[in-house]
């Protein structure tokens, strides 16, 4: 173990409260490409504000529809990594102990076991309706079709997911705040930083902040220790049980 991940194992045995914040890197050893990697990212083959944006949808429903279902398809066969797992393990031995905020909209945290997941970007499994239901979109089945609409007023189901430009689940983020202002150590996992609100918490955090990330990302001047490594390889020595 290096001297930093040593050091940084003790603030995790000392710490009361922790808050870990992480973004698509905690997934990318799980197999779920990441969205600012270059080449691999998602972003570098597809136009975030030709498929991630309400206005997207609405200009091409099955073709942002269809994207978001090869996504879906992709994370329904993947499975936690050991970053996830230690997460979670942790948790189970010390509850109400460590908080986990995510960036992520594929459901690994829940998957290992984690509670309490704060899903800031929501959940590429679930559905919604895009404009606000009326009775008729309540009361029938959705007809199917890509993607489903009401059979009456013809409203869309979407992905249950935040799309650029529109605001976060409210209580996710007070949430993810309180955790922020009141930890004594924030592990910030896999995440560029380069989207907020997300990436503030890392700015506002009462605690020490470390980064877990291979690659330079726009929060390393927010932290006290930076880690150049995966999340699959630091979180379980950072997370484990020590010896005595
Ligand atoms: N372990 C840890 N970090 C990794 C790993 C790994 N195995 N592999 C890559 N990373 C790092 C990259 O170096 C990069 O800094 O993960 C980060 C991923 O950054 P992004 O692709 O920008 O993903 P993220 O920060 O989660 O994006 C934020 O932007 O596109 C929107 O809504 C989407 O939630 C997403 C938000």
């Amino acid at each position: 173990m290096s001297g930093d991940v040593e050091q940084v194992a003790g603030w995790v045995r000392d710490a009361r409260q922790i808050a870990l914040l992480s973004g698509a890197g905690m997934s990318a050893e799980s197999g779920v490409p990441t969205f600012r990697d270059a080449q691999t990212g998602l972003w570098a083959k597809f136009r975030p504000e030709e498929l991630a944006t309400e206005d997207a949808f609405r200009a091409n429903p099955q073709m942002v529809w269809d994207w978001y279902a090869v996504r879906r398809e992709m994370i329904a066969k993947v499975e936690p990594n050991a970053g996830h797992l230690a997460v979670a393990a942790f948790q189970r031995r010390h509850p109400n102990r460590l908080t986990v905020v995510t960036q992520n909209v594929d459901g690994l945290h829940q998957r290992a076991g984690s509670p309490g997941v704060l899903a800031l970007h929501g959940n590429i499994a679930q559905d919604k309706w895009l404009d606000a239901p009326g009775d008729c979109c309540t009361h029938m089945e959705p007809v199917a079709g890509r993607p489903p609409r009401c059979a009456k007023c013809g409203n869309m189901r979407r992905p249950a997911v935040v799309w650029f430009g529109e605001m976060l689940p409210a209580r996710e983020l007070q949430a993810a705040e309180e955790a922020a202002r009141r930890c004594d150590l924030m592990l910030v996992v896999g995440t560029s930083g380069a989207v907020y609100p997300a990436a503030g918490l890392a700015r506002i955090a009462r605690g020490k902040v470390v980064v877990v990330n291979p690659h330079a990302s726009e929060l390393d001047d927010a932290a006290d220790v930076v880690l150049r490594g995966t999340a699959a390889a630091l979180l379980p020595q950072l997370l484990e049980e020590g010896p005595g």
